[in-house]
């Protein structure tokens, strides 16, 4: 295999040619925050969490950017970080409620993430009240969805059309109202209920829990 060399805030590390930085990071227990990236999946791009500086000055997504031999990678600088917390803090204002009781609490990339930047929840409330938390949705025979903790990743999209060729589940609405919903016939969906292990927050549910 094709070997290079790269830095990592300065530790190098060797990748295969053709990994992306994201990979190549959590290979080596270096810790980029991301949502959208799952190894077994097509990265969108759509979180934009992962973003690090290369080179001393661009900013790019790890989960999409190809390593090159003796690129310099920092996942932490003025501008990395300024940019990573307003893009969780706007997650966080339109994510409702507390941890407490929810299902994907202690496997949660977000809260993982949160803890990280060590983010807190209330100066974010300040800014922007959450609105009218809205009831669970039973998506349905097989599990339900707490449309208020989404973070509309697309994992759970892109696993259905991944393992079944087509996906039974899509984006409905739009801006902070977009959620996911069932294409038509929602009996068609084959209960395999991978979107609900995959997803990286833990809000879609089985119902046989
Ligand atoms: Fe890279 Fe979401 S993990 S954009």
């Amino acid at each position: 295999m094709d070997k290079i060399a790269l830095f990592i805030n300065g530790q190098r590390v060797f990748a295969t040619r053709g990994a992306t930085i994201l990979e190549v990071a959590l290979e080596n227990t270096i810790y980029i925050p991301h949502l959208c990236y799952h190894p077994s999946l097509e990265h969108p791009g759509t979180c934009r969490l992962c973003i690090v500086e290369v080179n001393s000055g661009r900013l790019v997504t790890s989960c999409r950017t190809p390593v090159e031999e003796g690129m310099e990678v920092k996942t932490h600088s003025p501008k990395v970080d300024k940019a990573v917390r307003i893009l969780v803090e706007l997650l966080i204002a339109d994510h409702h409620a507390s941890c407490q009781g929810c299902p994907g609490s202690g496997r949660c990339e977000l809260q993982k993430i949160m803890s990280n930047l060590r983010i807190d929840r209330r100066r974010v409330r300040r800014l922007r009240p959450p609105k009218e938390e809205l009831p669970l949705e039973s998506l349905n025979r097989c599990f339900d969805y707490d449309v208020n903790k989404c973070v509309r990743c697309g994992i759970c999209v892109q696993t259905c059309e991944d393992l079944h060729g087509v996906s039974y589940l899509y984006f409905v609405d739009r801006g902070y109202d977009t959620k996911i919903a069932f294409f038509g016939d929602e009996s068609k969906c084959l209960s395999c209920l991978k979107c609900t292990i995959r997803c990286p927050v833990g809000i879609l549910t089985s119902k046989s829990r």
